[in-house]
C-alpha cells in the first residue's frame, strides 16, 4: 500500500453530522478533498446546502441532508434516504452536539438534561447502530465520534455536557468491541478548546481565556482544521488497525 493510498477515500460515502460549521464543516471539506462523497448534515437545510455547494464548487463530491440527531424519527428517515440513494455508508462522523446549560450541575433543569442526553448520547447511539448495521452489510466501515476533553476532566459549569461526552467515550469502546468482527472500526477524538461558534462564549471572554490558556501546554486554542485531520486518520485506511481509541487533540491539555 503506498502512503497516498492510506488517506484516499475515493468511492466511499461519508456522513458528517454537525457539518454546517466548525469542526464538522472542516471535516466534511477534508474528507471530500480526500475523495469521499460527503453527506453534509445538520438541522438547517440551507446551512448544510451552502457547505455542500462550496465543496462541489471546489470540484469534490457532496450532498446535503437536514437531520436533527436528537429526533429518532429524523435519524431513521436519514438512514432510509442514504440506503435508497447510495445503498451503503462507509464513514460516519458523529459530531453534532449540544450544550444548552451553563451553570451549577445541581441546578441543571431536567429539561436540559433530557435535551443534552437526547442529542449527545441517544443521537450518537442511534446513528452508530444504524451505521454499523449498514456497514456490516457492505463489508465494513469506520465510525468516528467527537467527544471532548470534558469527558476526562469535566468543564466547570458544564456538568451534564461533560457527562454525555464521557458516555461517548464508553460508547466508542463498546461499539468498537462488538463491531470489530464486522470490520467496523469505532474511534473518538477528544478536542480541546476549539475556535468555533460552540466555544465562542468562552473564547471571546478575555478574562476566561486568560484563565484557560495557561492550562494548555501549547498555550493556544485549536482551529477546527486542526481537529479534522485526526478524524481523517481514524476514518481512513491509515487507521486500519485502530479501534476503540479515544484520541485527545488538545494541545496537551490532558497530559
Ligand atoms: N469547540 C470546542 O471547543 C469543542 C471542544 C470539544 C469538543 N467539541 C465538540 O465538537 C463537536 C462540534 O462542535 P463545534 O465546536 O464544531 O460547534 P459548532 O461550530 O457550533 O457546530 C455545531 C454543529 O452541530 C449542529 N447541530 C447542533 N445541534 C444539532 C442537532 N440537534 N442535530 C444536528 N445537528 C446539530 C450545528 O448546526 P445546526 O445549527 O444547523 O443544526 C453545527 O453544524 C461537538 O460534538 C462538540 O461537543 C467542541
Amino acid at each position: 500500500m503506498s502512503e497516498k493510498d492510506l488517506f484516499d477515500l475515493s468511492g466511499r460515502v461519508a456522513l458528517v453530522t454537525g457539518a454546517s460549521r466548525g469542526i464538522g464543516e472542516a471535516t466534511a471539506r477534508l474528507l471530500a478533498r480526500h475523495g469521499a462523497h460527503v453527506i453534509v448534515s445538520s438541522r438547517k437545510a440551507e446551512s448544510v446546502e451552502a457547505v455542500a455547494d462550496a465543496i462541489r464548487s471546489d470540484g469534490h463530491q457532496a450532498e446535503s441532508m437536514a437531520c436533527h440527531v436528537g429526533d429518532m424519527n429524523a435519524v431513521d428517515e436519514a438512514f432510509e434516504q442514504i440506503a435508497s440513494a447510495h445503498g451503503r455508508l462507509d464513514i460516519l462522523v458523529n459530531n453534532a452536539a449540544t450544550n444548552p446549560h451553563f451553570g451549577h450541575i445541581a441546578e441543571t433543569p431536567m429539561s436540559m438534561v433530557d435535551k443534552t442526553l437526547d442529542v449527545n448520547v441517544k443521537g450518537y447511539f442511534q446513528m452508530s447502530q444504524k451505521a454499523a448495521l449498514m456497514m456490516k452489510a457492505s463489508g465494513g466501515g469506520a465510525i468516528v465520534n467527537t467527544s471532548s476533553i470534558n469527558a476526562e476532566r469535566p468543564g466547570p459549569y458544564q456538568g451534564i455536557y461533560s457527562v454525555t461526552k464521557a458516555a461517548v467515550v464508553n460508547m466508542t469502546k463498546a461499539f468498537a468491541k462488538e463491531c470489530a468482527a464486522w470490520n467496523v472500526r469505532v474511534n473518538a477524538v477528544l478536542p480541546g478548546l476549539t475556535d468555533t461558534h460552540f466555544a465562542s462564549a468562552l473564547i471571546q471572554n478575555k478574562q476566561m481565556l486568560e484563565m484557560i490558556l495557561p492550562l494548555i501546554p501549547m498555550n493556544r486554542v485549536a482551529q477546527p482544521e486542526e481537529i479534522a485531520p485526526a478524524i481523517l486518520f481514524l476514518a481512513a485506511d491509515a487507521g486500519s488497525y485502530v479501534t476503540g481509541a479515544c484520541l485527545p487533540v488538545d494541545g496537551g491539555f490532558l497530559t
